[in-house]
């Protein structure tokens, strides 16, 4: 009876938490659109490269809106670092982020596969919960891997390992994959059905 009071308790605690968070403020994609612009010449052509190191530059159509926000959060904040992004990042507001999750998130409608494409490797059994079994993420705070390019997610794993990037969830889940079970995760996660290049229209 107590524990199930506590419980109560704690779960209604939680979901106050939820709704004052920032990242969950009511992004307006139509404003998103417009600050988009300064994005589009590398977002929004199809298999752009970052330079030294050379990797892809990630897919943000389809992406989570609170994720999305959630990142250009912590470029500003200093746990992600990228030269351009943190520049960009430093003069968004908090609403200029959610406008922006919001154009973004509503760009391709990424759904759970039935039936994932291919046999996942082990190693990505942890990642299930919280990524989806075919790399969809299953709470907004978890960005979606699905149909994101490969040498990306290798870099952004690498990226945890080495401190370079910074969330102690994923750096205490990355220190564990070998190099060869973060090529197979890539792979798998990259082949799924899912985020897309952005295009304004
Ligand atoms: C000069 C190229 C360039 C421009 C312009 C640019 N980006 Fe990026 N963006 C990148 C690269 C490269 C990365 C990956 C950086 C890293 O490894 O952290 C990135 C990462 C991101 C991420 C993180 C994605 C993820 O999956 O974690 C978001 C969100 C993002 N950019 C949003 C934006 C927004 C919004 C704008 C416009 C205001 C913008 N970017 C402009 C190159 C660019
Ligand atoms: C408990 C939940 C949880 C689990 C389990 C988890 N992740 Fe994550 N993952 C997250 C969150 C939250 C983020 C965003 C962290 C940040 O802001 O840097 C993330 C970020 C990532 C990213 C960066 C995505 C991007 O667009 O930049 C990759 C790649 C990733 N996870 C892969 C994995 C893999 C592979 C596993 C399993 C070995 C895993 N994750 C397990 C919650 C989780």
């Amino acid at each position: 009876m107590h524990l199930h009071h506590a419980g109560r308790t704690l779960i209604a605690a939680a979901a106050l938490a939820l709704l004052s968070s920032p990242a969950l403020a009511d992004g307006d994609p139509a404003r998103g659109r417009t600050l988009a612009y300064a994005c589009m010449g590398c977002h929004g052509i199809e298999n752009y490269k970052n330079a030294y190191p050379k990797y892809s530059v990630p897919k943000l159509g389809g992406q989570s809106a609170a994720y999305v926000a959630a990142a250009l959060a912590n470029y500003q904040a200093g746990a992600r670092w990228h030269p351009t992004m943190t520049g960009l990042a430093s003069s968004l507001s908090a609403q200029d982020r959610a406008d922006l999750g919001a154009y973004f998130a509503g760009m391709a409608a990424v759904q759970p596969a039935a039936q994932p494409a291919g046999t996942a490797p082990a190693a990505a059994a942890a990642c299930a919960a919280c990524h989806g079994a075919d790399g969809v993420g299953t709470l907004p705070e978890n960005p979606t891997l699905a149909g994101q390019h490969a040498d990306y997610l290798v870099q952004a794993l690498n990226d945890y390992r080495t401190g370079k990037r910074n969330n102690a969830i994923m750096s205490g889940f990355a220190s564990q994959l070998t190099p060869a079970d973060i090529r197979a995760i890539a792979a798998y996660y990259a082949r799924q059905p899912g985020l897309v290049t952005p295009r304004l229209r």
